[in-house]
């Protein structure tokens, strides 16, 4: 995966582009209680992590870009997922960046390595002119991930029948980053 140039690597991850033989791994993500109690509840089962990636890799080959496969480059386990995602909110045409990471490797600053690198893309590379997350009501954690990497909450939306805090950053506020969470 070193010197593979569609490969974004940070100090300890690399972000690869999904495949569809993702689904197993991605499965121990989407079928964990701790990861899936930020989303109600429900656990994914095979087919609906089937549905998900196809989803991502119909994305990704009709915009160029989408949601990596993020790698922990010390023991090549496949840890999460973090990207882009197009979608309407509230008749808005938005970017999306999104995270999902295995519970045995939260809270040491892995989800916001790779947002920040993520982020890095968007506006480099990818030429975006603003980004958002949507994070419901109570998830602390990925509020802070997005604080972490200079996203603002901007709103409040309901979706699908939930609230939802909507956190956005423009390509301008690119400097209000906190230094430590920059993509080596
Ligand atoms: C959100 C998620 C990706 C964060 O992953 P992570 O690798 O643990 O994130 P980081 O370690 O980079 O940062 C987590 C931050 O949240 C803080 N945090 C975690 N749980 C917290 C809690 N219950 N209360 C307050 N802060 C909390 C951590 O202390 C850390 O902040 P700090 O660096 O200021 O101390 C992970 O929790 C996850 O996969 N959750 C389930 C899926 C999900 O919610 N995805 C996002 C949907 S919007």
């Amino acid at each position: 995966m070193q010197g593979d140039t569609r490969v974004i690597e940070t100090e300890r991850l690399w972000l690869r582009a999904m495949r569809a033989d993702d689904v197993d791994e991605l499965l121990t993500i989407f079928a964990d209680p701790r990861v899936m109690a930020s989303f109600g509840g429900a656990l994914f089962d095979r087919a609906q992590m089937e549905r998900w990636v196809q989803r991502n890799l119909t994305h990704q080959a009709r915009f160029g870009y989408g949601l990596f496969s993020v790698i922990h480059k010390s023991d090549r386990r496949l840890i999460g997922d973090c990207g882009l995602e197009n979608m309407d909110i509230e008749g808005h045409a938005e970017t999306e960046l999104g995270y999902d990471f295995h519970s045995d490797y939260w809270n040491r600053g892995l989800a916001t390595e790779a947002a920040a690198a993520v982020r890095a893309h968007a506006f480099g590379p990818l030429g975006l002119q603003r980004i958002v997350s949507l994070i419901r009501e109570g998830n602390v954690a990925s509020q802070r991930v997005a604080e972490k990497i200079g996203m603002r909450r901007t709103g409040d939306i309901v979706r699908n029948g939930h609230a939802y805090q909507l956190y956005s950053l423009m390509r301008t506020q690119e400097q209000t980053i906190e230094p430590d969470c920059l993509p080596t």
